[in-house]
This record gives C-alpha cells, structure tokens and sequence, in this order.
C-alpha cells in the first residue's frame, strides 16, 4: 500500500450504515471492482463495523485489494476513558486511521495538539495515519488559508520523525467542501499540495517528505475526480458522501 505511483481512495462512510449495509455496500463494491487493480482502496467504516469489515476483505479474492481504515482513535494508550476506542484496539482490524477529520476538529473541539497525540500513538501501533487538515470558510474568506495548513502540519506532525514519513498520509480537505456539493477548484488544490509538500520539507528536512501521499477531499464525485487525479503530485482521494454509492464509488475508483 501507499506506493506513490498507485492512487489511493478512501471511503469515509461517517456515522451511516449498519454492519450488514456496509458488508453489503463492501461485497457489491468488490463485485463492481473484480478485476480491478488500479488503485489501493480504503474503506473506513464506523468503529463498530470494523471486526466484521476486516474479517470479509480477508476473504475477499483477487483484486481490487481492499483494506479497512478507522475513522478516528483515542490519542491515549489505555485506561479510564468510558466510550474511546484506542489504536491498539484497532490495530486488530484496520490498516489506516484518520486523524483530525474536519468534522472530529468541529463537533468535539478536537485541537491539532491532540491529533498530534494521535498520529504517533497510530504509528506506535502499526497503524498508517491519514491527517486531515484544510481552511474553514472564514480563514479562507480572511486570507488564512496558508497560515492554517501551516500550522495543521506544524503542530498536527509535532511528535512524529523523518522516519515515521513513509507511514503517513496528508489529506487536505477544505472543510468548505466537504459535504456541500462546492468542491475546490483543481488549480486551489495544487496550490494546496505544493504548499504542502514545502511544508513537510521545511519541517523535516528529509527526501522523505516528498514521497508522503497527499489526498484530496471535499465533494468529490463521478464529475469532479479525474480532475483532481490529474493533478501532478496527488496520490489519491477522500470520498464522503459519494462512497455510500456502490456505483459511484466503483466509477470514482476507476478513474485512478
Ligand atoms: P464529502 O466528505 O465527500 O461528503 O464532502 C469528504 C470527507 O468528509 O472526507
């Protein structure tokens, strides 16, 4: 996985599905997918899917080669925490974890200092950390959207190394785009991922950096995603809502 001259797309399936619509959703992909093997696929499914999901893309044969991601772990190793999940926990079932989903950042308050917490408590565990940064609207009404990506990746990738950069993911989804149908423009997203990679170079100093996969996410659809995979220097995509869609999922994954 993760090679950077194979594309990968991640499924983010949020908080829908049941286990037995997923295991749906995820056999019909296969079936849809059968012979494919163009990109690494990524499905994250909510927590309580995981044992289940795994279990099924071990059994699945031929390709495409499907592996499970976490949508979101713990930054503590164990103890009193009632209702986390922590990444030895997932460890068992999952490839990948995101970290610092927008809407992880929105909805409970999550700082980049703890998403840098988790990225090394994710790669401790074997895991394969997805960060996920990108501007809100009004940082990028007010001219911020450079310094917020800056300070996402200072701080978001404060407690890892050089060497932990072949380990990691950047995602960078605006959080403008995500589910409101308004996608980046692909010229904003080069933008983006140039930035990016000086950034990681700046940070770490290290040929390592170049080759550290960067994804985007945001509205991406059947219409909107070979505009993004053409761009030079991505690696892959995110896909929210459209991966709830077997067809369009499949249709996205087959442009890569
Ligand atoms: P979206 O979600 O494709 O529905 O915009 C993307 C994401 O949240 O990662």
């Amino acid at each position: 996985m993760n090679t950077p001259t194979k594309l990968t797309i991640v499924a983010n399936l949020k908080m829908n599905t049941t286990v037995s619509e997923a295991s749906l959703l995820l056999n019909r992909l296969h079936k849809e997918l059968e012979g494919f093997n163009g990109a690494n696929i990524v499905v994250c499914p909510p927590a309580t899917h995981l044992f289940a999901l795994h279990r099924e893309v071990t059994e699945f044969k031929g390709t495409p080669h499907m592996v499970i991601g976490a949508q979101n772990m713990s930054e503590h190793e164990e103890g009193a925490y009632t209702g986390e999940i922590s990444a030895e926990m997932i460890a068992d079932f999952a490839k990948y974890v995101l970290v610092g989903h927008s809407e992880r950042r929105k909805y409970f308050d999550e700082k980049d200092t703890v998403d840098a917490q988790k990225m090394s408590v994710a790669l401790r565990h074997s895991l394969k950390p997805i960060l996920c940064i990108g501007e809100t609207e009004q940082q990028r009404n007010n001219g911020h959207t450079k310094q917020t990506i800056l300070d996402q990746l200072n701080v978001g990738l404060s407690e890892i190394t050089a060497s932990d950069l072949k380990n990691i993911t950047i995602a960078y989804e605006p959080v403008w785009a995500i589910g409101t149908g308004n996608f980046a423009k692909p010229a904003e997203v080069e933008t983006a991922i140039e930035l990016i990679k000086s950034t990681l170079q700046q940070i770490f100093q290290s040929d390592n950096s170049q080759t550290v996969p960067i994804l985007y996410g945001g509205s991406v659809d059947v219409d909107n995603a070979k505009a993004y995979l053409d761009l030079p220097g991505i690696n892959g995509l995110l896909v929210g809502g459209a991966s709830l869609n077997y067809k369009k999922f499949a249709q996205i994954v087959k442009l890569a």
